[in-house]
């Protein structure tokens, strides 16, 4: 199997000009049943993911790819009930939100929704941004299924004349016919390397979709990464965008793009606003090798004066850096393993093995010498302590880690301090790369700690940290 670029373009050149599927390409609205809660129905449904190809059976949330937008003012709560119609158990992860513990929807706070089982979520959202949720178990085949949404929570003053235009990212593998790869799904080999990277990219489950927006209003896009493994490097030709937000987080100081790209792992959200103009925009995969289109923003209409106002940044949500940062030690996470990574052996269920054993055992990664979730956490924390973890990736391949519960501020890259860095709940590290993130460890219970890269997730790449009550 080879996840070449070639296959990629291949299949993306086929398509020429691409042709919607089916429906708008806007993210469809969640709306609430009589008693509050939004229900989730998980149902399997065909889809046209290329339109000159075969139909596939995806997996979706009310019918929907992606999933229906929940949306929310800060501070509200969120009911939302899930209801499981596949025939494998499944859980829902409301992914970056500072989640009370037990509606975190992980493998360490609930048990699993049996098929035909329903689970009630309700929370509230400490924090306005753009925020996803998907399933927390088997999430490689769940996720590649098409199972993921967007959850946006409004700001307490949201911003006026802006059009808020929601752009779900995902990269699918998909057969020479267009449906879905299913030999892939548990390859080792894959998981070992980049992880079950696509060769057919949609945005909003489209390719190519055409977006009709109007000249006279801002546009504020936000970009989610719902790949399993595809690292995304969004460009916005025909405008000079400004970066507001990373994984939800307002930017202290918005960042004007002009050609730069930027690198949006698996799981992180980037939220870019656009000057009103009646410049055609086209939003590119700008990755090695060629560029890809991926979307089309048409606007129409009078752009009106020209847009010189200053974009101002988004009102913090109040993550403040935590105090003595300089004095804690950090908790060190070395990341090994993977191709080309030189790994011997780790620990597997608390015996020693060695790498032809690991990979027997579907392993392929590991944390600390420790592949797979540990029954110790990685660190243990009071409420409210500084926690500092620093992440070594001696690996030979990018990894998106990603904590539950919290957000984490880098503070050092390679040795070397950092300031004014953007809060992430989604960090991406280059191989060889050493990060150091800090936080308050103030949200009590378990938290996942892992690769989002969903094969590495799953072959190894997973431990947790413990918050006192
Ligand atoms: Cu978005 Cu532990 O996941
Ligand atoms: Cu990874």
């Amino acid at each position: 199997m080879t996840m070449s670029r070639r296959s990629f373009t291949t299949l993306a050149g086929a398509n020429g000009a691409a042709l919607l599927s089916g429906g708008l390409p806007v993210v469809m609205q969640a709306r609430a049943a009589t008693d509050g809660f939004t229900e989730l129905t998980i149902s399997r449904k065909p889809f046209k993911l290329v339109p000159e190809g075969k139909e596939t059976e995806l997996w979706t949330y009310n019918g929907a790819c992606p999933g229906p937008e929940i949306r929310v003012k800060r501070n509200e709560k969120v009911r939302v009930r899930l209801i499981n119609g596949l025939d494998e158990p499944t859980m829902l992860h409301w992914h970056g939100i500072r989640i009370e513990n037990a509606m975190d929807g992980s493998p360490l706070t609930q048990n699993p929704v049996a098929p035909g089982e329903t689970f009630d979520y309700e929370f509230t959202v400490p924090d306005a941004g753009t925020y996803w949720y998907h399933p927390h178990l088997g999430s490689s085949r769940q996720v590649e299924h098409g199972l993921y949404g967007p959850l946006i929570v409004e700001e307490d003053a949201p911003l006026e004349g802006v059009a808020d235009i929601t752009l779900v990212l995902d990269d699918w593998l998909l057969n020479e016919d267009g449906t879905l790869n299913q030999k892939a799904f548990g390859n080792i080999g894959m998981a070992a390397h980049g992880g079950r990277l696509g060769n057919w990219f949609t945005v909003n489950g489209q390719s190519r979709p055409r977006i009709k927006t109007a000249a006279g209003q801002r546009l504020r896009l936000r970009l989610i990464n719902c790949a399993n493994a595809r690292v995304m490097y969004p460009q916005l030709r025909g405008a000079e965008p400004v970066m507001i937000a990373m994984d939800g987080q307002p930017l202290e100081k918005p960042v004007t793009l002009r050609d730069e790209t930027f690198a949006l792992g698996p799981g992180g959200r980037a939220d870019l606003l656009v000057r009103r103009g009646n410049d055609e925009l086209t939003l590119v995969h700008a990755g090695r090798g060629e560029p890809l289109e991926v979307a089309y923003l048409d606007r129409t209409g009078e752009a009106g004066d020209p847009d010189t106002t200053e974009i101002e940044a988004l009102a913090s949500n109040g993550l403040v850096a935590p105090a003595g940062i300089e004095s804690v030690k950090p908790v060190e996470l070395v990341m090994e393993g993977g191709a080309m990574g030189g790994l011997q052996g780790a620990k597997l269920r608390g015996r020693d093995v060695g790498m032809r054993e690991l990979v027997q055992n579907g392993m392929a990664w590991a944390f600390n010498g420790v592949a797979g979730m540990t029954e110790e956490p990685l660190a243990s924390y009071k409420r409210g302590e500084t926690a500092v973890i620093e992440f070594v990736n001696k690996t030979a391949w990018p990894h998106a880690m990603h904590l539950h519960g919290h957000h984490m501020l880098p503070v050092e890259i390679d040795g070397k301090p950092q300031q004014g860095l953007a809060w992430r709940d989604t960090l991406m590290l280059d191989p060889d790369q050493r990060i150091k993130v800090a936080f308050a460890a103030d949200n009590p219970g378990k938290w996942m700690l892992h690769c989002h890269m969903l094969e590495h997730q799953e072959t190894g790449m997973m431990t947790w940290v413990d918050v006192e009550a």
